[in-house]
């Protein structure tokens, strides 16, 4: 009898994480980490076994990596204003995880990584694995030192970079940009929306993430995963009014209001420590970010079959009964 591999998932709890372990339960056996003050009603219905942990509390991590095989490195910090935060979520939080599964000989890791890790693109060329990498936020520093940490463990491993992900549960300024356009039919932009951006569906990434699981072949190496197209800004718009079937006003701003913006968050990160997501975000609206997803299309089979417009609809649904349950 073939023994089954044995996983852990740290961030289960959090957007992706949610989606990936059901499932990944459904053909490994799935352990989460989580914290004593994390929220574990999305795991509840699901064949998964809860172990107790703190990933900053290094000696908290041995018992849930007894007898794991392989970790899915998913918790990490995203949205906090202060940028010590990231140091701690990201870096430190890796660090502590390696050394345990170190001690406990875990033979694979799989670490979520962020796109935000390249050089910010200023022509519409796609980004591949082997462009340059130069993060412009505390996140994509913080997330490339974190990669450093995995390439050295020691510990087999497969690194992802995910572009911006979206569907049902997601969080933050995506989440209010979808609620504006839904909600209120409006949404603001910087510049002409002629950029380029990747978006990659939640399903779509999670069926990326399980096809790593068990190729050998994907050992030390570097994925990008994302969505088959990258569209520009107003193609997203124009696919969103479409999929939820109603007019959305596209409110054009000058792009120097996206470097105005970028001044002023690193500005009030280098004086008060501190990281507005709000700003970076609109920072971004006036470059291009796009991804080429070719390596893990043509190496592990990598199929992102759910459309940009499927995807809006069903955010778009999740978001609609969301609101009716808060009345
Ligand atoms: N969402 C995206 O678009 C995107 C794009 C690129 C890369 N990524 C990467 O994907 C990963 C998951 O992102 P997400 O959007 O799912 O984030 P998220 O919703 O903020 O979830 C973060 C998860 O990490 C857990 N966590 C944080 N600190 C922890 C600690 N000290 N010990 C144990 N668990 C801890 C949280 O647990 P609690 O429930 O206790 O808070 C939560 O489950 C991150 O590494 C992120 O950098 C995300």
């Amino acid at each position: 009898m073939i023994s089954r591999v044995n996983i852990l998932v740290t961030g289960a709890t959090g957007f992706i994480g949610r989606h990936l372990v059901g499932p990944l339960s459904k053909t490994y056996s799935v352990r989460c980490l989580v914290r004593e003050s994390s929220d574990i009603t999305p795991l509840k219905d699901l064949n998964v076994d809860i172990a107790y942990g703190d990933l900053l509390v290094r000696d908290s991590l041995g018992p849930a990596l007894d007898g794991i095989d392989l970790v899915y490195h998913l918790a990490g910090e995203v949205y906090s204003r202060r940028k010590q935060d990231y140091y701690k979520g990201n870096v430190l939080a890796t660090q502590n995880l390696l050394e345990a599964c170190k001690e406990k000989n875990t033979k694979r890791i799989i670490f979520i990584s962020s796109t935000g890790v390249y050089k910010p693109a200023t022509t519409r060329t796609l980004i591949t694995e082997k462009s340059e990498c130069e993060p412009m936020s505390i996140y994509g520093k913080t997330k490339l030192e974190a990669e450093g940490l995995i390439r050295k463990c020691g510990i087999p491993w497969v690194i992802v970079r995910a572009s911006l992900i979206y569907g049902p549960h997601q969080k933050s300024v995506l989440d209010r940009f979808f609620r504006d356009a839904i909600t209120k039919g409006k949404i603001y932009i910087m510049g002409n929306g002629d950029n380029l951006r990747s978006f990659c569906f939640i399903d779509n990434f999670v069926g990326g993430l399980i096809l790593l699981a068990d190729k050998p072949e994907v050992v030390g190496k570097t994925y990008i995963l994302s969505d088959n197209i990258s569209y520009t800004y107003n193609k997203v718009i124009e696919t969103a009014s479409k999929a939820i079937q109603q007019k959305i006003r596209v409110v054009q701003l000058p792009s120097f209001f996206g470097n105005i913006s970028w001044k002023i968050n690193s500005l009030i990160g280098d004086v008060f420590g501190l990281f507005l997501v709000e700003l970076y975000a609109i920072g971004k609206t006036q470059l291009h970010e796009a991804y080429d997803i070719a390596k893990a299309r043509n190496e592990i089979g990598y199929n992102p079959r759910i459309t940009l417009e499927t995807g809006i609809k069903r955010t778009a649904e999740w978001i609609k009964s969301n609101l009716s349950n808060a009345h």
